[in-house]
C-alpha cells in the first residue's frame, strides 16, 4: 500500500481549502487505498525562508520532520488555495526549503476558491515551480470551485457524486505515476 502525503497549504485564519485536505485524507483511508500523511503547514507554523535545508547549520525538528515525510511518501497530493491568482507563501515557502525530496516524486494538486473557477490559475504556476525543482507532476489536476459551500468543515462533500468520479480519475493517475515510477527503480 502506498504511502501519500497531504499538504494542505493555507495557513489563513478560518481556512476552507483544509476541507478538500480532509476530504482526500478520508477518501484514501475509508477505501483503503493508501497510508497517509497530513503536512498541515498551519501547523508546522515554519518562519520565513532564509536558507535551504542542506545548508541549514541547525534546523529546527519540524523542519527535519516535514522533510523526512515528503522523501519517504510515494506520492504527494498538495491541496492549496489560490490568492490573487498564485499560490500561498506558505506553500512556496516550504518548496524551496527542500531540493532533493522532490526530485522525481510524484506530486498531485488540487486547487481550491470560493469563486466559479476552483482555482484554475494557480495551477497553472504552481505546476512550474513544482516543474522546476523536478517533481513528476501528474497530469490529473484536481480543482474545487465555491468550497465554503461544497465541503463541510469536516471534509465531506454537501453533493457526495459531485466528486466522486473526479476523485476516482485523479487518485488513479498519481497512483499510476506512483507505479511508474517504481518500475524505474534501477534506472539510472
Ligand atoms: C489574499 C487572498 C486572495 C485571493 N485571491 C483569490 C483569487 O485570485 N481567485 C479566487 O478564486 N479566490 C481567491 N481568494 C479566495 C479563496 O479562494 C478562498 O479564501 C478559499 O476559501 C481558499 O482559500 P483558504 O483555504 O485560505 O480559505 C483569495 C483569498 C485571499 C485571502
Amino acid at each position: 500500500m502506498p504511502n501519500i502525503a497531504i499538504i494542505s497549504a493555507s495557513i489563513r485564519n478560518g481556512r476552507k481549502s483544509h476541507r478538500v485536505a480532509l476530504y482526500f485524507q478520508k477518501y484514501l483511508e475509508e477505501n483503503k487505498l493508501s497510508t497517509v500523511e497530513m503536512l498541515d503547514l498551519n501547523e508546522y507554523k515554519f518562519p520565513l525562508f532564509e536558507e535551504r535545508l542542506n545548508y541549514l547549520e541547525s534546523p529546527s525538528s519540524d523542519v527535519i520532520d516535514f522533510a523526512g515525510k515528503v522523501r519517504s511518501a510515494d506520492g504527494i497530493i498538495i491541496v492549496t488555495p489560490e490568492y490573487n491568482g498564485g499560490y500561498p507563501a506558505s506553500l512556496k515557502n516550504v518548496i524551496d526549503l527542500l531540493t532533493d525530496e522532490w526530485s522525481r516524486k510524484p506530486v498531485a494538486l488540487a486547487a481550491v476558491s470560493n469563486g466559479n473557477f476552483g482555482g484554475s490559475q494557480v495551477l497553472t504556476s504552481l505546476q512550474f515551480s513544482l516543474w522546476k525543482i523536478r517533481a513528476l507532476m501528474v497530469p490529473a489536476m484536481f480543482r474545487v470551485p465555491n468550497v465554503h459551500e461544497t465541503f463541510d468543515e469536516n471534509g465531506n462533500p454537501t453533493n457526495k457524486q459531485a466528486f466522486t468520479k473526479t476523485t476516482a480519475g485523479f487518485i488513479s493517475e498519481l497512483f499510476w505515476c506512483i507505479e511508474a515510477k517504481s518500475r524505474m527503480k534501477d534506472y539510472k
